[in-house]
Formats: C-alpha cells, sequence, structure tokens
C-alpha cells in the first residue's frame, strides 16, 4: 500500500476507526449456568465432590457444604469433572476466587479448555432425548406383547425395502421416465400389488391385538408404533400431515384432496407411493366412494326442473362438486351451491378448482358457488347479528344439505343435534345426507397407530341412533365399499 491509497481500498475498512464495544466493556467466553442443564455437573479433586454451579469454556465455579481449604493461585491437579456419572473433563486447574467462608470458588483452568458443546450435547441429547427413548422403550418391551413389537417391526422394515428399492429404481432411470404421470401410476399400482397385501394383512393382526389394550398399554402402543412407522411414514404428505397436524390439526381438505387425486405428487417415487398407498387401501377406496353416494344425491337435485340450492357442509376440497360440474352434461336451472368450511384455504383452493372446471365447460353453466367461512359451531349457535342472520335467512329452503368427514370427529350427542339441526334447514322434500366411516381393520389401525390420526367410527346401530332425534324417519344406506354409511332422511 503506498501512503496515499486510503486504507480502506486495501482492507475494506478504515482499521484505525474500527470500534470496541459501547458499553460492557469487559469480554467473558460463554458461560452455562448450571440450573439451565438437565444435571448439574459435578467436580472431583482432593478425595471430594462438589456441585458445578457454572462453567465456561476457561473456567468454572463451585460450591462445597463444608468451607474449602484451597487458596487463590493454588494449582490443583488431577480434577476431574462428571456430567451425570459420566467423566467428562478432567485436568489441572487454578484457584482465582473464594467466595464467602470459602464455600464457593472460582477456577481457570490451565490444561485445555471445556467445550460447552460437548456439555450441551451431553446433557440435551444424551441425558434428555436418548435417555427418555431409552426408558420409554425399557417400559414398551416389558409392557407390550412380543408378538405385537414384532409385527410393528415387520411393517416398519417393509416400508424401508420398498423404499429401498423405489429409490434404486428412480436413480437407475436416468431419463426420469418415473416422473410421467401414467408411468409414475403404472409403477406404484405395480408395487402396491406385489407389496400391500402382506402388510395390510399384519396390519390387520395388529388391530385385532390392539383392541385388546387398555388405556395404559394402548399410549405405550400408539407410542412405539408411531415413532417408528413415522420414520418411513413421514415421506408421505397425507402421513406426515394426519400425524403432524400442521395447522392444529391435519388440514384434512389437502388430505381429502391428495387420497382423490389423479395425479400421484412428490419428488421422488416414494413419496407418490405413499400416496397411491393412501387411495388403494381400503378405507382410501372408501374416500373415493363416499364421494360417489354423494355425487348421486347432488344429480338427483340437479335433474329437479326448478332451481334448487344445496349445502356441503365441511366441504373440504369438495372432489364430488368438480366431478358433478365437470360431468353432467345440461344444467338448465340455476343451482346455489353453499360451501361451508372452518378452513379458509379449503374454501380457496375448491372454489379455484371449481371455478376453473366451469370455465373449462365453455357453456357458463348456472351454478352459483357461496363460500361461507362458518364453522359447525356457528351454525349451532350463530352470535345475534350476521351470523344468526345468515344461518336463519340463507341456510333454509335447502333441497339437499350433506356432510361427510365431519361426523367421523363429533361424539354421538353432538352428531345428534347437529343432524337435527341440518335437517331444519331443508325445504319440503329436502334431503340430509350424512356420513360416516365405519372401522375397517387394516387402514383404521395404520390411521390411528401409525399417523396419530383418530377417527370416531360407526356401526349402523349408531348411525340409526343419530337419526333417531329426527322428527320423520330416517334411513342407513352404505356407499358401495360398505365402508362409509350414510345416514339419509328427507323432510315430508
Ligand atoms: C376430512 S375433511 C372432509 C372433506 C370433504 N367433505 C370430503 O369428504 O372430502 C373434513 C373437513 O371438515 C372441515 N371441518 C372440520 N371441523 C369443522 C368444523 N367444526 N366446522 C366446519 N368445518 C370443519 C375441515 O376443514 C375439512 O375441510
Amino acid at each position: 500500500m503506498t501512503q496515499s491509497e486510503p486504507q480502506s481500498i486495501v482492507n475494506g475498512a478504515v482499521h484505525a476507526a474500527l470500534q470496541g464495544a459501547t458499553s460492557k466493556f469487559r469480554f467473558r467466553s460463554d458461560r452455562l449456568n448450571s440450573n439451565e442443564l438437565n444435571h448439574v455437573p459435578r467436580c472431583q479433586f482432593g478425595g471430594r465432590e462438589y456441585l458445578v454451579t457454572n462453567v465456561s469454556s476457561t473456567g468454572m465455579a463451585i460450591e462445597s457444604e463444608q468451607p474449602l481449604e484451597i487458596r487463590v493461585g493454588q494449582l490443583i491437579d488431577g480434577v476431574e469433572i462428571y456430567h451425570h456419572k459420566q467423566l467428562f473433563w478432567s485436568g489441572s486447574i487454578e484457584v482465582s476466587s473464594l467466595g464467602d467462608e470459602s464455600k464457593s470458588a472460582g477456577f481457570r483452568v490451565i490444561t485445555g479448555h471445556i467445550s460447552l458443546a460437548e456439555l450441551q450435547f451431553r446433557d440435551e441429547f444424551l441425558e434428555y432425548r436418548l435417555e427418555r427413548y431409552l426408558l420409554r422403550r425399557d417400559e414398551q418391551a416389558s409392557g407390550l406383547p412380543q408378538d405385537w413389537q414384532a409385527d410393528v417391526a415387520q411393517l416398519h422394515s417393509m416400508l424401508c425395502e420398498v423404499h429401498t428399492t423405489l429409490d434404486a429404481y428412480q436413480k437407475s432411470d436416468t431419463e426420469n421416465r418415473w416422473r410421467e404421470v401414467d408411468m409414475s401410476r403404472r409403477l406404484c399400482a405395480a408395487t402396491f400389488q406385489k407389496w400391500a397385501p402382506q402388510f395390510l394383512e399384519i396390519a390387520s393382526r395388529l388391530d385385532q391385538t390392539s383392541s385388546k389394550f387398555d388405556a395404559d398399554t394402548k399410549d405405550l402402543a400408539l407410542n412405539f408404533s408411531q415413532t417408528l412407522l413415522m420414520r418411513e411414514l413421514t415421506h408421505g404428505e397425507i402421513q406426515r400431515r394426519a400425524y403432524e397436524k400442521p395447522q392444529g390439526y391435519a388440514g384434512d381438505f389437502r388430505m381429502m384432496e391428495l387420497t382423490q387425486a389423479e395425479d400421484l405428487e412428490g419428488d421422488t417415487l416414494y413419496q407418490r407411493f405413499l400416496q397411491y398407498f393412501s387411495q388403494e387401501m381400503p378405507l382410501g377406496k372408501t374416500v373415493c366412494a363416499r364421494g360417489k353416494v354423494a355425487l348421486d344425491a347432488i344429480s338427483k337435485v340437479a335433474a329437479l326442473n326448478r332451481p334448487t340450492k344445496i349445502v356441503s357442509l365441511a366441504s373440504g376440497p369438495a372432489m364430488e362438486l368438480r366431478t358433478f360440474v365437470r360431468e353432467t352434461k345440461n344444467i338448465d336451472y340455476k343451482i346455489d351451491i353453499f360451501l361451508i368450511d372452518q378452513d379458509e384455504d379449503a374454501l380457496r383452493n375448491c372454489l379455484n378448482a371449481l371455478t376453473k372446471i366451469c370455465a373449462e365447460r365453455g357453456d357458463n353453466p348456472p351454478i352459483e358457488f357461496h363460500c361461507l367461512h362458518f364453522s359447525l359451531r356457528q351454525i349451532m349457535a350463530p352470535k345475534r347479528g350476521a351470523e344468526r342472520e345468515l344461518v336463519s335467512q340463507v341456510l333454509k329452503d335447502v333441497d339437499l344439505v350433506y356432510s361427510m368427514g365431519l361426523f367421523d370427529y363429533l361424539p354421538q350427542f353432538l352428531a345428534q343435534r347437529t343432524v337435527n339441526e341440518l335437517f331444519g334447514m331443508l325445504r319440503e322434500g329436502g334431503e340430509l345426507l350424512i356420513g360416516n366411516l365405519v372401522r375397517t381393520t387394516d387402514s383404521s389401525w395404520l390411521i390411528e397407530y401409525a399417523s396419530a390420526w383418530h377417527l370416531i367410527y360407526r356401526t349402523e346401530q349408531q348411525m340409526h341412533d343419530l337419526g333417531s332425534v329426527l322428527p320423520v324417519n330416517s334411513e342407513v344406506i352404505a356407499d358401495i365399499t360398505n365402508r362409509c354409511l350414510f345416514l339419509r332422511a328427507t323432510n315430508g
């Protein structure tokens, strides 16, 4: 550098102008207080043990019940620091300060340094996380039937294997043909056909054994199977949402959309396979089939020779309405369709899809969609004002009120009240249609014990009981898979 060159050109800053701290000038290396740790470290020297109150990379402080027989400046060799009974540091220290009555002292380490990162690793990762796992594992190993544990391990092993196989194929497919829509589906279908029967059979067997568990054993079991199986299932968006509940709940509309989608999504073949698996396992097929029951009811209403009104409660992605709009040829009379969901994203996404399908028809069908960002609670107990007005003035004279995928969350008493409330929205001749899934050994076990998604399944008797509160006779019908029951009632 020449005398005339400004310093900043060479070193990026005028070094003479660099600043120190504006306050708190004394620099101290990072320090960990023992009360921030799960286990207080202990220090041994001179044949005695002391509590370590804080520690830094260059020193530590201890407390003693008896006065310490040491003096400032004294060197002490053979010092050992233990964390939860494991030796973590050893070396020499120098006494740098003594507290009141010599019952506390500060030291400077003079051989090497103390790694705070290692201390935190031991404290948080080993002694908290891993320790908790080991305690739980021990409890699970003794509290859960051996056969049951072995079956869960089999499922895990089968998931690992199919994952590895699909990854290997994907890697070998240098032209990435697996990504093509048809190819993806064919590869997943072939894999499912080969692999799923054994997998589902084990899940069914587990369901039988699990049904005998008492509440404590069930808790242990859920933890065991979810921890193990989600390792592999977390790659699937449906399973991950069910387990992680990203919106505080699963964000079901997206799960339902993926379960009923024609195209498989995902950046790996394995991810797509997990979506395919959700679609093809028995209850996945039922989710599609129950939509067909709703579609038939919608079509029946649309065939009436007059304007009509339909309400879908907990509409989610409303795949059945998408099919209706796409496939129904002549729609001569106006149809007002009210989509009600507490999830704004569900409504936005669904309305976009429905509007797009309407536009693609090219004949501008006389269908008007009304989205109500409304929850069941607002329907059952609307606040005075706009809410009450909406329920009493808008949600009335309806030709069809239907709901699928909501009652599976409602306890019987609330479900009955809801049935009654929805029935009250109907015009004369209007129809109420309420779907509820039936417990299905393999799928229900997987949904619950792998993905932590807990549903209220209903029997035919419980469905009849739902309808018993109505002023008319109701009937219970089933979808084509026989795994979704519908309460159906006509007003008048
Ligand atoms: C399992 S999905 C079913 C969606 C659709 N009916 C189907 O069959 O694909 C459940 C839907 O209910 C909605 N939902 C859940 N609780 C609700 C409540 N209390 N009020 C209104 N909607 C609710 C969720 O946002 C979600 O879109």
